[in-house]
C-alpha cells in the first residue's frame, strides 16, 4: 500500500531513540523527508545516518530541548527555512518519567510530569501550526499511554500528563478539522524501548527478553497484556506512519491502542 508519504516534510519530536526513531524509520522507508528532534547531538547524528540509509531524501537532526520555548521556536523556524515554510507531518513522542505513588510524589514531580509529558507537545504543535497550515495536507500524531485507560497506583502523575495529551489532541482535532488537519493519538502498551529496558535492568530483570519484561510489568505496575510479551518499538512505527500519512484520510480525534490486547472499555 502506498501511504502517499514520498517527499512529504515530516518531523518526529523525540525521534532519536525508541518508538520515535521507529516511527521516523517508517517515514523514511516511505521516502519522506524526516527531521528528528532530541537533546543529544550524538544520538541525532546516528539516527540521521540511519534514516538516510533507509532512503529518506533529506534527513535532518535538530538539537533542541522542548522544555525550553525558545529552543522549540528556533527548531521549527529552522525547519521552515529548510523546507519552504511547509510541514506535512508532526509526530510528538516525548514523555515524562514520574513513577511513584500519589503519596510519594512532590509538587515538583507533578509539575515536571506535566512539563515533560504534555507542555512540550503543546509548544511543538503551536510552533508547527503555521507550517502545517501552509501545506497542502497535514497530520499530527501525539503519544499518550495505555495507562490513561487502565490505572496503575505507581503512575498517577505520568498518567495525568498523558491524559492531558489525549484531551488536548481531541480538542485540536476539533479545532483543526476545518483546515483538514487530522490529529490522532497512539497509546502504546508496554513496549521494550530503551527507557523501559533500562527500568527492567534496575529491578534485576532482563528487559531484552520481551516475555520476562511483560512478567515484570505485570508484577510492578499491574499491567499485563493478552499477548504474553512486551511489544517492540518497531511494532509501533507502522501504526504511526499510517496515521501520519495521506492514506489516513478520515480518522481524526482517535486514540489508538497498540498494547498487545487488553480489557480497555
Ligand atoms: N515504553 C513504553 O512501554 C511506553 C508505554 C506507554 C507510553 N509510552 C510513551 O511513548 C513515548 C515514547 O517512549 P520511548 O520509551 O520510546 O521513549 P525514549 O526511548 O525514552 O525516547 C525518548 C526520545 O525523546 C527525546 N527527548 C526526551 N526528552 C526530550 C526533551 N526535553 N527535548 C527533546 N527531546 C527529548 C529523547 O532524546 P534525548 O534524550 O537525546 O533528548 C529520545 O529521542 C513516550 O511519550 C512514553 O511516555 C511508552
Amino acid at each position: 500500500m502506498d501511504l502517499g508519504l514520498a517527499d512529504a516534510a515530516t518531523v518526529v519530536v523525540g525521534g532519536s531513540r525508541g518508538m520515535g526513531l521507529a516511527a521516523a524509520r517508517c517515514l523514511a522507508d516511505e521516502g519522506a523527508r524526516v527531521a528528528v528532534v532530541g537533546r543529544s547531538r550524538d544520538a541525532l547524528d546516528v539516527a540521521v545516518a540511519d534514516l538516510k540509509n533507509r532512503g529518506s531524501p533529506e534527513a535532518v537532526g535538530l538539537a533542541a530541548d522542548i522544555a525550553d520555548p525558545g529552543q522549540v521556536d528556533d527548531a521549527f523556524a529552522d525547519l521552515g527555512r529548510r523546507w519552504g515554510g511547509e510541514l506535512n507531518v508532526l509526530v510528538n513522542t516525548v514523555g515524562p518519567g514520574a513513577a511513584g505513588t500519589f503519596e510519594d510524589l512532590t509538587d515538583e514531580q507533578w509539575r515536571q510530569a506535566v512539563e515533560d509529558g504534555a507542555m512540550g507537545m503543546v509548544r511543538c504543535v503551536r510552533a508547527a501550526l503555521p507550517l502545517l497550515r501552509k501545506a497542502q495536507w497535514a497530520r499530527i500524531v501525539n503519544f499518550s499511554a495505555h495507562s490513561t485507560q487502565r490505572q496503575s497506583v505507581m503512575l498517577p502523575a505520568y498518567t495525568a500528563a498523558k491524559s492531558m495529551v489525549t484531551s488536548v489532541s481531541k480538542n485540536l482535532s476539533l479545532l483543526l478539522a476545518k483546515d483538514e488537519i487530522l490529529v490522532n493519538v497512539v497509546s502504546p502498551g508496554s513496549i521494550a524501548s530503551e527507557s523501559l529496558v533500562g527500568w527492567a535492568k534496575s529491578v534485576g530483570v532482563d528487559g531484552g527478553d520481551p516475555y520476562a519484561l511483560m512478567d515484570a510489568i505485570a508484577e510492578h505496575f499491574g499491567h499485563p497484556a493478552h499477548l504474553p510479551r512486551a511489544g517492540l518499538p518497531e511494532e509501533i512505527g507502522p501504526v504511526v506512519a499510517f496515521l501520519a500519512s495521506r492514506r489516513n484520510s478520515y480518522m481524526t480525534g482517535a486514540n489508538i491502542n497498540v498494547d498487545g490486547g487488553s480489557d480497555f472499555t
